[in-house]
C-alpha cells in the first residue's frame, strides 16, 4: 500500500521535457551529428499517439539535445556516475548516449526470443564515469529507439531527466519492501528498508518526522544513525499515528558530506468503519440475465455468523441455498421478477428488493470483479485464480458485491488440439472444474483473448478460430469475456478505417451470442476509434478508454480524470471502461509492490471510478490483501454510488485552480458529488452548493466516513490532502 517514496536530494538535475521525434528506423538516428532540425518537436510526457501520430505502431526513434555543463559533475560530492532517467517508455527501447548504448528494455521483434513489450517499467540507465562519449559544456544526443506493439507509444509518464548524483542518493528507502500494518487503536505498524544502492559503503543518520498536516502539527520524531556497506539494506520498524493527512519526513543525512536524501511517505489511514454484527444487505439491486441461460448470484450481505438467507418471489427455474445466499438455475422468460431478498442472525434480519430482468440486456450495473493481470501477470495459475475468489469470500468481498473472477493473458495451451480446439495450458489444468468451483460460490467466471492471432502477452489468440473459441468458452461455463486487440492491429490498414476496427468484435459477438449463456463482452481496444460511441453496436457492454493503466499518479490523471467529456455515454449495460484499479500488492508476476500509489490518490480513484459507474476491477495478488486495501474496497455506501440502478456517468461540473468537483445523479433524486484535490500540497476551498444542490437546505453525509454531516445550506468548506478526496452523498 501507497506512499510515495521516490528519494529526493539536493542532487541538481537537468530536465528534458521535449524530443524531436520520427516514425521509421534508421541505424544512423544514433548517431549524434545526425540532422533532425526537421523532425517534429514533442513533449517527453505524452504519448506520440496525443501529439500527432495517432493510431502509429512499429520503430520510432526520440532524439535529445542536452547541454551537460561541467558544473554538474562539480557539484557532486561523488561524481562517479551520470544518472541518464528515462522515466516509462512504451513498449520497448533502447537508449543511446551520443552513439553509445547505455540501456535498452525489452525486446525489438528483431531481437532473439522475439518481440517483449515492458511499458510498465522505468528506464534509470546509468553511465560510469569517467566517459569519453560525454561532451561537457557541449550538445549530446540521448538518441531513444522506441518499438510500439499497440495502444499508446513512446514516452508517456514523468519528465526525463540527467543528474550526476551525490553519494547520499545511493541511500534509498525501498518502496518495494515498505509495508504498513493498521492496528486496532488506529496506529500503523511500519516497516521500512532502506538500502544502499551504490559501491560505497553509506555512513550518516536517518531522521524521521511524522507530521499531521491538517493541524500542522509534528507527531513524533526520531533519529537513527546508519551503516550500510555497499549493495546491503536494513530493515526499520516504527509504530505511527495515523489518519487523513499524516505524513513521515525521511531524511538522511550523509556524515562526510552533510548532503541529504529525502522521501515523503504518505501513511495510510482507514476510513471505512467495520461492519456491524447485525445483518445487512448490500450489492446492485437489478441484475440483467438472457432466458434460458444458466445464472449463478450470490447475495451480498454482513453480519455475524451464521446468517441464513431467504428470497421471496424467486421465480420457478431458480433456487437458493439459505446457507451460502447462493441463487442458482436458469434464467426465467423475459420480464422483471421482484425478489425480496432476505437475511437473518441471532440478532436480527434485514430485508430488501432485488430485481432480476430477464431479457437482452446484461451488466445492468458496472461489473465489479478481479482480474489476474497487474498481479500474476502472464504466470497466473488456476491455483491464484481460486485463491482470489476464496478470499473474495472469506474477507468480505463478495459480501459487498464483488462478484466476478476474470482469468486475463496467460491462461492459453501453446498450440491448438488438431481439430482447433484451444485448451487451458500447464497451469490451468482443468477450466470447466475451475469454472464450476467459482459458480459454486455464487462467482461469474471471466477469460480473456483477442480477435489476434497472438495476445499481447504473445499467447494464442482466437483469430479464424471465433467460433471454435466461443464454444469452449460456453462449454467451461465463462461469463465474460474481454477481447482485446493485440497482434489484430497488425492487420489493418493504416490508419484503419472504422468498420475494419468494428470488424472482429462484431464476429465473437455472432460466436458468443451463439452460446446458451450470459456471456458478457469487454471490449479492449484501447479507446481507438472513440468506442464509446459504437461498443454497444458490436454488442459490447463495456469498452478500455485508453492504453493501460499504471500505478502512478499520472496514469489516473490520464485513464481517469482525463475521462471527464465521454461521462455522458454511460448507461445500464453501456459502461466506459478506464481500467483497473491500482490498489493493493501489484507486479504484473514480476517483482511484487504495493501500489504506488499515495493513500490519498488511491481514495481518489476508487471514488472517480465509482461516480464514473466505472467498471470497478481490482487487480491485486489476493495473497496479500492487507488492511487498508481492505477498507477501499468494502466501503458499502462508496460501492453503492458505483452500482446505483440509474446508471448515470458523473458529471464533471467544476474544473478551477486544480480543484475538481463531479456530480453523480442516483436513483430517488440524491447526488453523489467528488471534490478533488488535484493539487501537490494540502489546500483549503470553498466549493458551491449550487453546483450540486438545490437552493435551500439539503442533508449531506460523507460516504468514506459513512457520517451524517447534518442539514446544510451554505456552500461547503473542504481540507483536502495533495491529491485527495471528500465523497459526499447530498439528498
Ligand atoms: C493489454 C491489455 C491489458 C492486459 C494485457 C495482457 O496490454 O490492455 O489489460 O490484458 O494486454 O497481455
Amino acid at each position: 500500500m501507497g506512499g510515495a517514496a521516490s528519494a529526493a536530494s539536493s542532487t541538481q538535475s537537468i530536465l528534458l521535457p521535449q524530443a524531436r521525434f520520427a516514425t521509421g528506423d534508421n541505424a544512423a538516428w544514433r548517431e549524434p551529428n545526425f540532422d533532425d532540425s526537421g523532425w517534429k518537436l514533442l513533449s517527453t510526457t505524452q504519448y506520440y499517439e496525443a501529439q500527432g501520430f495517432e493510431g502509429y505502431d512499429g520503430y520510432s526513434w526520440y532524439r535529445i539535445h542536452v547541454v551537460i555543463p561541467s558544473a554538474l559533475r562539480e557539484s557532486s560530492d561523488w561524481r562517479k556516475r551520470l544518472r541518464v532517467y528515462l522515466s516509462a517508455i512504451d513498449d520497448s527501447d533502447e537508449s543511446y548516449l551520443n552513439g553509445v548504448l547505455i540501456g535498452k528494455t525489452g525486446r525489438m521483434p528483431s531481437d532473439p526470443g522475439g518481440y517483449e513489450g515492458r511499458w510498465d517499467v522505468v528506464r534509470d540507465y546509468q553511465v560510469d564515469l569517467p566517459n569519453d562519449s560525454i561532451r561537457w559544456d557541449a550538445d549530446n544526443v540521448i538518441a531513444v529507439r522506441v518499438y510500439d506493439g499497440g495502444g499508446g507509444g513512446g514516452f508517456y509518464r514523468d519528465t526525463p531527466h540527467l543528474s550526476i548524483p551525490q553519494r547520499a542518493d545511493g541511500l534509498q528507502f525501498d518502496q518495494a519492501q515498505a509495508s504498513h500494518r493498521l492496528l486496532a487503536n488506529g496506529k500503523i505498524q511500519s516497516v521500512l528498508s532502506v538500502r544502499n544502492s551504490y559501491p560505497v559503503a553509506q555512513r550518516g543518520r536517518l531522521e524521521i518526522e511524522v507530521r499531521d498536516q491538517l493541524k500542522n502539527r509534528v507527531l513524533m520524531t526520531r533519529k537513527q544513525s546508519i551503516r550500510l556497506a555497499p549493495q546491503t539494506s536494513q530493515t526499520l520498524r516504527w509504530t505511527l499515528p495515523s489518519g487523513p493527512g499524516i505524513q513521515a519526513r525521511l531524511r538522511y543525512l550523509d556524515a562526510g558530506s552533510g548532503h541529504a536524501a529525502t522521501a515523503i511517505h504518505q501513511l495510510p489511514y482507514r476510513l471505512t468503519p467495520p461492519d456491524g454484527p447485525k445483518p445487512a444487505l448490500h450489492g446492485a439491486r437489478l441484475l440483467g440475465s438472457r432466458p434460458g441461460t444458466p445464472l449463478h448470484y450470490r447475495i451480498a450481505a454482513t453480519g455475524r455468523a451464521p446468517l441464513r438467507f431467504s428470497a421471496q418471489g424467486l421465480p420457478r427455474g431458480l433456487k437458493l441455498d439459505g446457507k451460502t445466499g447462493v441463487i442458482s438455475g436458469i434464467t426465467p422468460k423475459e420480464g422483471r421478477y421482484i425478489v425480496k431478498l432476505g437475511v437473518r442472525n441471532a440478532l436480527g434480519s434485514a430485508k430488501r428488493e432485488w430485481t432480476l430482468v430477464a431479457g437482452a440486456q446484461l451488466a445492468l450495473t458496472p461489473p465489479m470483479g478481479w482480474n489476474s493481470w497487474y498481479a500474476h501477470g502472464l504466470a497466473v495459475s488456476d491455483s491464484l485464480v481460486r485463491k482470489a475468489a476464496q478470499v473474495f469470500i472469506d474477507k468480505g468481498l463478495a459480501a459487498k458485491g464483488w462478484s466476478r473472477i476474470n482469468i486475463d493473458d496467460g491462461w492459453e495451451s501453446e498450440q491448438r488440439a488438431a481439430d482447433g480446439q484451444i485448451s487451458g495450458n500447464q497451469r490451468f489444468p482443468d477450466m470447466l472444474a475451475l469454472g464450476q468451483s467459482l459458480h459454486a460460490q455464487g462467482l461469474g467466471f471471466g477469460i480473456y483473448s483477442s480477435p489476434g492471432a497472438t495476445t499481447c502477452g504473445g499467447y494464442l489468440g482466437s483469430l479464424g478460430h471465433e467460433f471454435n473459441d466461443a464454444a469452449t468458452y460456453g462449454r467451461w461455463g465463462v461469463d465474460f469475456l474481454k477481447y482485446d486487440l493485440c497482434s489484430y492491429a497488425q492487420t489493418l490498414s493504416k490508419p484503419p478505417t472504422l468498420d475494419e476496427q468494428q470488424q472482429p468484435y462484431r464476429l465473437m459477438n455472432q460466436a458468443l451470442r451463439l452460446e446458451p449463456r450470459s456471456i458478457i463482452f469487454s471490449l479492449c481496444q484501447y479507446g481507438e476509434e472513440k468506442v464509446w460511441n459504437w461498443g454497444p453496436s458490436v454488442g459490447g457492454q463495456l469498452w478500455r478508454m485508453t492504453g493501460d493503466i499504471d500505478d502512478s499518479w499520472s496514469s489516473v490523471l490520464q485513464n481517469g480524470f482525463a475521462m471527464a467529456p465521454y461521462t455522458g455515454v454511460v448507461a445500464p449495460g453501456r459502461w466506459n471502461d478506464p481500467d483497473m484499479l491500482m490498489v493493493g500488492t501489484l507486479g504484473l508476476g514480476g517483482a511484487p509492490h504495493p501500489s504506488r500509489l499515495t493513500p490519498d490518490e488511491q481514495y481518489s480513484q476508487v471514488s472517480l471510478w465509482s461516480l464514473m459507474a466505472a467498471p470497478l476491477l481490482i487487480s491485486n495478488d489476493m495473497r496479500s490483501l492487507d488492511e487498508f486495501t481492505l477498507g477501499l474496497l468494502t466501503n458499502h455506501d462508496v460501492i453503492a454510488i458505483n452500482q446505483d440502478a440509474l446508471g448515470k456517468g458523473a458529471q464533471r461540473v467544476l474544473d478551477r485552480d486544480g480543484w475538481q468537483v463531479w456530480v453523480k445523479e442516483l436513483e430517488g433524486g440524491s447526488m453523489a458529488v467528488g471534490i478533488f484535490n488535484l493539487g501537490e500540497s494540502l489546500r483549503s476551498t470553498q466549493i458551491e452548493s449550487s453546483l450540486f444542490a438545490r437552493p435551500g437546505q439539503f442533508e449531506a453525509f460523507d460516504a468514506w466516513r459513512q457520517k451524517k454531516l447534518g442539514l446544510k445550506s451554505k456552500n461547503i468548506d473542504v481540507t483536502l490532502p495533495a491529491h485527495g478526496v471528500a465523497l459526499l452523498l447530498v439528498k
